[in-house]
């Protein structure tokens, strides 16, 4: 008898998810470079979005791996809070906001990684059909997140013609946005961005500051910083604190908090919605409105994690161990950003401020042709509109003056097809 199962009809997928795309591409890249690296051809494959360490292999941190193994077995087991430990949720606040006065009135909710925090802020502070805003070079799951949960994404001009961050851009999407639909939902991820490696300077953090607080007294408006590689910035970058203060006099400001780059526990999931308010009643709201999201998608997240976290986080002999471990990684990033900055500027490549972060984007208009080439010679990058996104944090620092090469010959070549 055929195994077969066959129904009357082509499909039984509802319409709107029917023609949905298979593979992501970034992860076809890095099966296409596995493949030729394991027929011996010599790969550069900096696609994926973790930290390797010079030998190529995935960076792990080995205070974290024993805080997990310490965890009781019986209590791992047991399901955590809906909304997480509170331990947990209080050692993540105080992480995050130091000794701000945000951290004295911050709802907290335990999330799967900062994309299960973005999940649950685009389905909880936008109406279905409206749209978040963010900038035109973004994470691209941000997009598959919104229009999983019936919401769009708008975009504004990143960089201006001095290739600073385009202030007037972003009021003027902002302002249109609000008149529009009536409330706002600004994605933002800076420290570091991905894909262009970007982190706003003071300036520039003011600036939006002011424009956010501003239009927070004309709509409800929320900002959400998207700490996903904050650890990695250069030293004050964490100043971006400063400015959401401002920003939470009359805009709700949101933090997707992560273990994921952090503590190099990308599987782990381990993650948390942040959500400062100095009214009391609002703070209810959100964390019963945040906490039914919780229910209502994956109900609790992984204890096991969230215990162990919670450890590195009070426990000062492993948080200093941890923040030892850590500072060893930046550390070899910070070199690899540095050597690609001397080689790329001698070639003349284009591309945003670099001082850190797992990513930067190497523009050209021919993005697609520019990679092809580069994967001619073996190089992988990823193309999006308009650049080639490069993972430093998957690229050995001896193999940087080979990447940069096949930069400048992908973008030069693919410039001339
Ligand atoms: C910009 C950005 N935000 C969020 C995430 C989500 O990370 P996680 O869900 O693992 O915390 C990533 C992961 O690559 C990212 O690049």
């Amino acid at each position: 008898m055929s195994s077969t199962i066959a129904t009357p009809f082509d499909t039984t997928l509802i319409p709107g998810v029917s023609d949905r795309p298979g593979d992501d591409p970034i992860f076809s890249l890095n099966a296409e470079a596995s493949q030729r690296a394991a027929t011996g051809e010599s790969v550069l494959n900096a696609t994926l979005g973790a930290l390797m360490d010079e030998e190529g292999r995935l960076a792990v941190m080995p205070s974290v791996s024993r805080a997990i193994a310490g965890v009781p077995a019986e209590v791992a087991a047991a399901y955590a809070p809906i909304s997480g430990p509170p331990a947990f949720l209080e050692a993540v606040t105080r992480d995050t906001f130091g000794t701000s006065p945000l951290a004295e009135t911050c709802v907290a909710t335990a999330t799967a990684g900062a994309t299960g925090g973005l999940a649950h802020a685009i389905a909880t502070f936008l109406e279905r059909g409206q749209a978040l805003l963010t900038t035109d070079y973004f994470w691209s799951p941000y997009k598959i997140i919104a229009s999983h949960a019936g919401r769009e994404v708008e975009q504004f001009e990143m960089f201006d013609d001095a290739g600073a961050f385009h202030l007037q851009a972003f009021e003027k999407a902002l302002v249109e946005l609000i008149a529009r639909q009536g409330r706002a939902l600004i994605l933002f991820n800076f420290p570091c961005h991905n894909p262009t490696g970007y982190s706003l300077d003071e300036a520039e953090w003011e600036g939006v500051a002011e424009i956010v607080a501003r239009c927070g007294t004309e709509a409800p408006v929320a900002f959400l910083v998207d700490l996903a590689y904050a650890h990695f910035g250069a030293p004050g970058s964490e100043s971006w604190v400063r400015h959401v203060e401002r920003m939470a006099e009359s805009a709700q400001v949101l933090v997707a908090w992560t273990a994921s780059k952090a503590y190099a526990q990308y599987g782990s999931r381990v993650g948390a919605l942040l959500a400062p308010n100095r009214d009391s009643d609002e703070r209810l709201r959100i964390a019963n409105a945040l906490g039914y999201a919780c229910r209502g998608t994956w109900s609790n997240c992984n204890h096991l994690g969230m215990l162990a976290m919670t450890e590195l986080l009070v426990n000062e002999e492993l948080r200093t161990a941890v923040e030892e471990e850590r500072a060893q990684l930046r550390r070899l990033l910070a070199e690899r950003v540095r050597l690609f900055n001397t080689e790329a500027s001698r070639a003349g490549l284009h591309y945003p401020r670099y001082e850190g972060g797992f990513f930067v984007t190497v523009f050209t208009e021919a993005s697609q042709r520019a990679a092809e080439r580069m994967r001619e010679s073996g190089v992988f990058v990823v193309p999006i509109r308009g650049a080639l996104r490069v993972a430093m944090c998957s690229t050995p620092a001896a193999q940087i003056p080979r990447l940069v090469a096949a930069l400048e010959e992908g973008v030069t070549a693919g410039a001339r097809e």
